[in-house]
């Protein structure tokens, strides 16, 4: 009897149904008052008193699983029918899963990949933990420059030498001048950290764009010629461009480049305090010390460089009044800049 219990229960583990009736033929064939299993709990009275222990589990073991099997044929032929209903549209698209949003710092970005990849400009990148020499002394900082101070500059650790965050993008000017030959035309792009108080007007990271131009010839001309197609491209075509003379440890001579206050038109308002201009960059001709620094030959070759901001840039065009709004990513903010995809 105990094969026969055996059998049955292979038998109805393989049990398959393709309907209703056939589900229904299953439950009368094994579990109906007639069915298999009834007639063997009736047998049941034969077995000697030794038995009936492991028989009467047995018994109960394949009167469950049959239960079990029976269950389980009608949830699937339920569930088969459910998705076969007609009027369901099987080609319908799956629940729409929302667009994300382009950065405005990356909008800005690729704005000013296009205008200077138009000029012959290619993209170059650095590391952002960096080390002293190509962020400050193969770009003629002094030893006792401000700049280095622990004040403006994440040092990361000062033993045995500095390793920091580097300030600016200007540090891949040298890795660059250091790997390659001229001529070199580059915008290096990336993320730079400072040392200050988190504010509406200050971050201890923001994003730059730098730019250099190494070789035979370059001349200021060409700078501003850049710098002010730059300025029309990005602003508009009736922006003019103003340079100042400045100061920058790896230029000589430098300047700070101002545009035409594009929300007055260059007669004087809020924005521009009074003064029809407002500063975009800064910018000069690359100092001799910085070539030979990186083992370029400064009585053949000459260049110019620029750096920017790219929240700055992205300020004069859209108006974001707080810093902290570009790392915050509240999407409402984010979404304002859809228009601009
Ligand atoms: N590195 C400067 C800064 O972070 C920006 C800059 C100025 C870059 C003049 C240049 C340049 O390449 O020529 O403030």
């Amino acid at each position: 009897m105990i094969d026969k219990i055996k059998a049955l229960r292979a038998e109805i583990a393989a049990l398959q149904a393709q309907s209703a009736e056939e589900v229904e033929k299953i439950r009368i064939k094994y579990l109906s008052k007639k069915g298999e299993i009834s007639s063997l709990m009736n047998d049941f009275r034969s077995v000697p008193a030794e038995l009936k222990r492991e028989v009467g589990q047995q018994l109960n073991q394949l009167k469950t699983e049959a239960n079990e099997r029976l269950a389980a044929l009608k949830e699937a032929l339920a569930s088969a029918d459910e998705s076969g209903k007609a009027g369901m549209d099987l080609t319908r698209s799956a629940t729409p899963i929302p667009f994300g949003t382009r950065h405005p710092l990356s909008l800005v970005k690729n704005e000013i990949f296009e205008i200077f990849g138009a000029q012959g400009f290619t993209i170059a990148e650095g590391p952002e933990i960096e080390d002293d020499w190509h962020v400050f002394s193969s770009l003629n900082f002094p030893p006792d420059h401000p700049a280095r101070d622990m004040q403006d500059t994440f040092f990361i650790s000062r033993e045995p030498s500095d390793v920091l965050l580097r300030t600016h993008t200007s540090s891949v000017q040298t890795r660059t001048m250091e790997t390659q030959k001229p001529p070199i035309r580059i915008i290096c792009p990336g993320r730079v950290y400072r040392n200050e108080a988190i504010s509406a007007r200050a971050h201890c990271f923001f994003h730059q764009v730098e730019g250099l131009y190494i070789d035979k010839n370059v001349s200021f001309a060409d700078l501003k010629q850049v710098l002010l197609y730059f300025a029309r491209e990005m602003f508009g075509p009736d922006t003019k461009i103003r340079l100042r003379p400045s100061y920058f440890p790896f230029t000589e001579p430098s300047a700070e480049m101002d545009i035409s206050c594009h929300i007055c038109g260059g007669k004087g308002c809020a924005f521009c305090k009074g003064t029809g201009w407002v500063e975009i960059l800064g910018c000069g001709m690359v100092d001799p010390n910085v070539l030979e620094a990186c083992g370029i030959d400064s009585t053949v070759y000459s260049g110019y460089a620029f750096g920017m901001g790219i929240e700055r840039i992205t300020n004069l065009k859209y108006r974001v009044k707080d810093l902290r709004m570009f790392s915050e990513n509240d999407v409402r903010f984010l979404h304002e800049f859809d228009a601009a995809h």
